[in-house]
């Protein structure tokens, strides 16, 4: 027995870009050959635009019941103003197929990603971007009529600071990017002018889906489960602030808030403190913490003021499944604890459904399912498996 509702949503989620493929009039595709020396192409990813009905199948046959997926802007407005219909109808047959697969679909209009036509205006620093994404957004309501869950945006704390990478676009020949990215130290924090914009562009969208839709809308924010180390308090408050709180201000009036959390990180009197190097450490260089997912819930039920939480990421790079595993038990005994305590919780979506396209990296694998980047011939990993049993009993076999 565990006090999860019985309605609780067990599930997987991908982004567009990452498992699509050639996602060619996005700002990212752009991005990827701009620099060519730091980001890896996505390519084909995962060929999803074309296989999505067998990574649904093997997610429903599995045992889960829900599906976080994205649309991609730059397909559906390829042009400025200028939809296409037949984008829309891609995407409500995903909505239509993970309905009969008994797949909740959770949808997120933004995930990282936007048409070129819209970065060329400034993107979301463009004098009209938050009316564009009203816009688009206005348009993708008519097919979530019967979608119960919208994320508007995707992490807009790590968007903020994912378009840092557009600084080392043009630098000089003899100029070191790696390393300059490797460079220890603190790095300054998230820019919370662009986080506001993001925030009215969140708050224009909320409004314009609940004109037309029933879903629950909220967005997904990336939360880092900082711990000061002693004496630094006012600087850990300083770097949650710019990280956390600013966006979970924004989503005061929204129906759930999206947690999503991988690790933890220590703030000292300089900043946020870089992973430190450890045996331990995940693919993506991050410290093993399945405990940031408690902290992550407890902080957003703290700053949201008792909004409903979704957990719509968390995970861990791993080459070894069974470690996948033993880090998503500890992590939802973390979850189940803060069940216990009266957090609401209403789901657990574990990222990734698919090893898939890390944001210029191919190497940080995430997935329950593998996938052959020849081939994208799917193979599914005891994880899969395993979190379709926890989702089968509703996490009584914990
Ligand atoms: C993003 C995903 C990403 C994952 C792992 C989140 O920041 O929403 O797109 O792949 O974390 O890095």
């Amino acid at each position: 027995m565990t006090d999860l509702i019985p309605e609780f949503l067990w599930g997987a989620a991908t982004a567009a870009h990452q498992v699509e493929g050639n996602n060619v009039n996005s700002d990212w595709w752009r991005r990827e050959r701009l620099l060519p020396g730091v980001l890896q192409p996505s390519g084909d990813a995962n060929d999803s635009y074309h296989r999505y009905p067998e990574d649904m199948r093997l997610l429903a046959d599995a045992g889960l019941n829900a599906y976080r997926f994205s649309l991609e802007w730059s397909r559906i407005e390829p042009v400025e103003g200028g939809f296409s219909a037949a984008a829309l109808a891609h995407y409500r047959r995903m909505i239509d197929l993970a309905i009969s697969l008994g797949l909740t679909p959770v949808v997120t209009l933004h995930h990282f990603t936007v048409p070129l036509w819209f970065a060329d205006l400034g993107g979301w620093h463009g004098p009209r971007a938050i009316e564009l994404f009203e816009r688009y957004t206005r348009t993708v309501a008519g097919i979530l009529h019967d979608v119960p869950w919208v994320c508007t945006i995707n992490e807009p704390n790590v968007l903020v600071e994912m378009h840092k990478l557009d600084q080392l676009i043009d630098l000089p020949a003899d100029f070191d990017i790696a390393a300059a990215l490797d460079a220890p130290g603190p790095r300054p924090l998230p820019d919370v002018g662009f986080g506001r914009i993001l925030i009215a562009a969140h708050h224009a969208a909320r409004a314009a889906l609940r004109e037309t839709v029933d879903a629950r809308v909220g967005w997904t924010v990336a939360m880092q489960a900082l711990e000061p180390t002693p004496g630094n308090e006012e600087k850990f408050f300083e770097a949650r602030h710019a990280w956390e709180d600013v966006y979970l201000e924004g989503s005061h009036g929204d129906d759930f808030i999206g947690v999503q959390s991988y690790t933890s990180q220590t703030v000292d009197e300089h900043g946020v403190v870089s992973h430190p190097p450890h045996p331990d450490n995940t693919l993506t260089g991050w410290a093993y913490r399945p405990d940031a997912l408690g902290i992550a819930l407890r902080r957003a039920w703290e700053a949201g003021g008792g909004i409903p939480l979704v957990v719509t990421e968390n995970g861990i790079a791993t080459s070894d499944d069974e470690r996948r595993i033993r880090y998503t038990t500890e992590a939802l005994r973390h979850l189940t604890a803060a069940v216990a305590d009266g957090i609401d919780v209403r789901g657990y979506i574990h990222w990734s459904a698919l090893d898939n396209y890390e944001w210029g990296q191919w190497q940080p694998t995430f997935g329950l399912i593998a996938v052959d980047r020849v081939t994208f011939a799917r193979a599914p990993k005891p994880s899969l498996y395993w979190l379709g049993r926890v989702s089968r009993s509703n996490g009584a076999s914990l």
